[in-house]
């Protein structure tokens, strides 16, 4: 087996991991990145509606962060939500510099949209192709500072040794070999897991694999429970219809014809927060009055914006429902539904990006996590659109200057530690899926998990539901352990990949639908039909959950307020 070393190895090259990379590589570090895709065809790509900052006139990172924590539902920890909206001007300007081509107003000034939950219109745009922009601009400019990356590698374990990170053990996948990747700091920017669920607009790489990896060395996930449901989510396909086209002043409809958000938010209508529309929506439908022949979604309609706008502000909307559904919403309404989006759960981090270990924040030196993958906690029970994108760039800086600071003071690992143990069980990984005769293909069990993940710890959760998961999830986990990988080359081998991925998805869902089971009560995303109200007295708290052979060990960390007691909500 061969062994690299990189002062900081960064697992996953969205925009997370690249925006930490550009800031150590200044700091003359030598990072690695490896990604199983090509940096570009990360998911972060996928982002539509833009970004948030506070630079409109009127506007300051004050009323951003009094909206990140109402939208929250007063889970965020306001250390990192006051960091994360200080911070968004200068981020997004560095953008703007870096040449990313934002929409603009008549003034030529980056345009704003209005956005779910927002006071003011604080979006940052470009058109609805944000994410795009931003992952290419960004890519420029890390590769004028020369990073190795490592395209087509799979990380299959983190190497931990004496309570510290150490590298990872690394499956290249073009040559069909393990590899052990030695470095002093470790980034997890794996970004998310949408593909636990059976609609989601996650692209097919969203597996969740750092958080697996994390929860398979014996660290917890923190607020597993709260899963994002993007209300408009493609009806049939799951795919994103971006919040940009509410922005613009598209209506919900139910099969009455009523815009129905007036009875749930009667403020903010389609603008009030996801968490408040999804549940909205799916009332609707339980009610019977979703539309078509099943009833069972409701429209978008975007029609009265006019062709012009509709190509100038939201083309890619047009452009993908005319694609999946064959249908012009300048003419036609869009058939939607909710869709898993978003994790606001992950690795927990202190505001340096550090992972740590405990309710008192101790870090666990050397691992590092920003972006989907991790869990400040910026976004609480439930995130505001526009704020994904700003958490990658803000913390993946952060992420970058932090791991040069510890390589500086720590160069320990270079060479010290014993890494064959875990080379040797991931070999056997491996190894089992290559040999394997029999079991369960793996696109059979991934496709049970999502059914399972939907129709029991979706938009509404009850004791019923999530106890019949946690039955069914044991079943699954047993087959897990044998799937059968029919293709047996080492190169290329997308069968393997996929097992593995599948391994990782049916591994870290555990802990989501342990934490939402004890959760007993209704904040942010996590809606319990048998516990249907905001219970602070109980449950103001992060919920940690640590794998525990079949089972899972939950404890709870306080949440920090700093300055904005909660209250209830209203849109
Ligand atoms: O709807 C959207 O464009 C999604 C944006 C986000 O999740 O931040």
């Amino acid at each position: 087996m061969s062994t690299l070393t990189h002062d900081i190895l960064i697992i996953g090259a969205g925009l997370a991991g690249q925006r930490a990379a550009i800031e150590a590589r200044k700091q003359n570090m030598d990072v690695g990145i490896i990604s199983k895709v090509h940096p570009v065809r990360s998911h972060s790509v996928a982002a539509a509606g833009g970004i948030n900052a506070a630079i409109g006139e009127g506007d300051d990172w004050k009323a951003h962060f009094r909206d990140t924590v109402y939208g929250s539902d007063f889970l965020a920890d306001q250390d990192a939500v006051k960091i994360l909206c200080q911070d968004a001007p200068s981020r997004v300007k560095e953008m703007e510099s870096w040449g990313v081509v934002f929409s603009r107003t008549n003034k030529g000034e980056i345009a704003q949209r209005p956005f779910g939950g927002q006071s003011v219109a604080r979006t940052c745009y470009a058109s609805d192709r944000t994410g795009h922009m931003l992952l290419h601009t960004t890519y420029d400019q890390l590769m004028k500072t020369r990073p190795t990356i490592y395209s087509e590698h799979y990380a299959l374990s983190l190497i931990t040794e004496n309570n510290h990170c150490a590298g990872a053990v690394v499956w290249d996948m073009e040559k069909g070999k393990i590899i052990s990747m030695r470095a002093n700091a470790v980034l997890l920017a794996t970004g998310g897991y949408g593909r636990a669920f059976s609609v989601t607009t996650n692209a097919r790489i969203c597996t969740g694999d750092g958080l697996s990896l994390a929860y398979n060395a014996g660290l917890p996930l923190e607020d597993m429970e709260f899963v994002q449901f993007h209300p408009s989510g493609m009806y049939g396909k799951g795919f994103l219809v971006s919040e940009a086209s509410r922005g613009e002043g598209a209506y919900l409809l139910n099969s009455k014809n009523e815009r129905f958000m007036k009875k749930y938010a009667p403020q903010k209508m389609e603008l009030a927060s996801r968490d408040i529309i999804a549940r909205a929506i799916m009332s609707e439908i339980a009610h019977g009055r979703g539309c078509g022949s099943q009833k069972d979604h409701v429209y978008l309609d975007v029609r009265h914006l006019g062709e012009k706008k509709i190509i100038e502000r939201i083309p890619e909307i047009r452009k993908t429902v005319h694609e999946q559904l064959g249908m012009d919403c300048v003419k036609e309404l869009i058939p939607i539904i909710p869709t898993a989006h978003y994790s606001m759960g992950g690795v927990p981090t202190n505001v340096h990006t550090q992972v740590i270990v405990d309710a008192h924040n101790n870090p666990f030196p050397g691992l590092y996590a920003a972006g989907e993958v991790s869990c400040l906690s910026v976004h609480g029970a439930n995130r505001l659109g526009g704020n994904s994108l700003l958490e990658t760039i803000v913390f993946g800086r952060i992420a970058g200057q932090k791991m040069a600071e510890h390589v500086r003071e720590n160069t320990r690992n270079k060479g010290s530690v014993d890494f064959s143990h875990h080379e040797e069980k991931a070999r056997a990984r491996v190894d089992e899926l290559l040999t394997s005769v029999k079991g369960t293909k793996s696109h059979v069990l991934r496709t049970k998990l999502q059914q399972l993940m939907m129709e029991n710890v979706g938009v509404y959760r009850s004791k019923t539901g999530l106890t019949s998961a946690q039955r069914a999830w044991k079943k699954l986990s047993t087959e897990s352990k044998a799937i059968h990988v029919e293709d047996k080359s080492p190169t290329f081998n997308m069968d393997l990949i996929h097992a593995l991925e599948c391994q990782n998805l049916v591994t870290f869902s555990q802990s989501i639908i342990a934490s939402a089971l004890a959760r007993t009560e209704t904040r942010g995303s996590h809606a319990r039909t048998d516990y249907p109200a905001r219970n602070d007295q109980k449950w103001l708290k992060h919920s940690m959950a640590v794998q525990h052979g079949e089972n899972v060990q939950l404890f709870y960390k306080p949440v920090i307020i700093a300055g904005y007691a909660p209250e209830a909500r209203h849109y």
